[in-house]
């Protein structure tokens, strides 16, 4: 149980959480090993991190798991993320699947390695039915490239005579993006104590409030999740408008 109720946590409004789990890296050199130590470690606060959300009843999770950029790390780290998305694809899977998590994933899915393609197609499709989380990891996944993507598509259409550009308007672009059907996060967390957005969720973090902490990833808990919701609804969320 956390140090918190349920109820008080995760009132009608909290819909989305976004994390950017930064600081695995560090967390290793602190003890001097080796960086692969520590998404290994990360690996584990993963599994905090939904489980926290399944049991607090957030209805949606995205997790940042390698950027577009993050492609530019030394092969052996890339080869070791991989692996360990490979691994944690196939050991999470059944109890995923049985605790109501529907995994979804957003980026440029083709640029990961065939395999990994097909385990993200397979745990997409076992886990279509459930309803309680919608857990989305962003995999290869840059907010610029999102955006041009669609951007693309809509040319496409537009050349194509299916669709005049004065129809283009913020719904229609946003239908355009991976993100199609889930709501815009209400938070964004980073850990790590760096305080940036790294090409994560460029469009839908228009109006997200932004969180800081400097933990690293592989240290991160129930309780860190919890302090990041009640700083959340400490926030005066005004969308444009004057305050109420
Ligand atoms: C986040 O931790 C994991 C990924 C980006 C895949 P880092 O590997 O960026 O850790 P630091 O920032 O070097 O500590
Ligand atoms: C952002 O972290 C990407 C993920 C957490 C997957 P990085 O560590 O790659 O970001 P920068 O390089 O510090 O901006
Ligand atoms: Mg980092």
């Amino acid at each position: 149980m956390g140090i918190v109720d349920k109820n008080d946590l995760t009132p009608a409004g909290l819909k989305h959480i976004a994390i950017i789990m930064d600081g695995n890296g560090r967390w290793a050199n602190k003890r001097s090993l080796s960086r692969l130590k520590g998404h290994e470690q990360g690996a584990k606060a993963v599994r905090e991190a939904i489980k926290g959300c399944g049991e607090l009843g957030i209805p949606f999770l995205t997790l940042f798991a390698f950027s577009s950029e993050n492609w530019k790390r030394p092969e052996e780290e890339v080869n070791h993320l991989m692996g360990l998305f490979r691994y944690f694809i196939n050991r999470e899977l059944d109890t995923l699947a049985s605790s109501g998590v529907k995994v979804n994933f957003i980026g440029d899915i083709n640029a990961l390695p065939d395999d990994i393609q097909k385990l993200a197609e397979l745990a997409k499709s076992k886990t279509a039915m459930n309803t309680d989380l919608v857990l989305t990891v962003a995999l290869s996944y840059g907010g610029q490239h999102e955006i041009v993507r669609a951007t693309q598509k809509l040319a496409k259409l537009a050349a194509s005579g299916e669709l005049s550009p004065a129809d283009i308007d913020e719904k229609l672009f946003a239908s355009m993006l991976d993100t199609d059907g889930l709501p815009d996060p209400d938070f964004i967390l980073r850990t790590s104590g760096e305080k940036r957005l790294s090409n994560f969720l460029l469009w839908q973090s228009a109006y997200s409030e932004l969180i800081f902490q400097d933990v690293l990833w592989p240290d991160f808990d129930r309780a860190c999740l919890e302090e990041a919701i009640i700083e959340y609804q400490s926030r005066n969320r005004r969308f444009g408008a004057v305050s109420v």
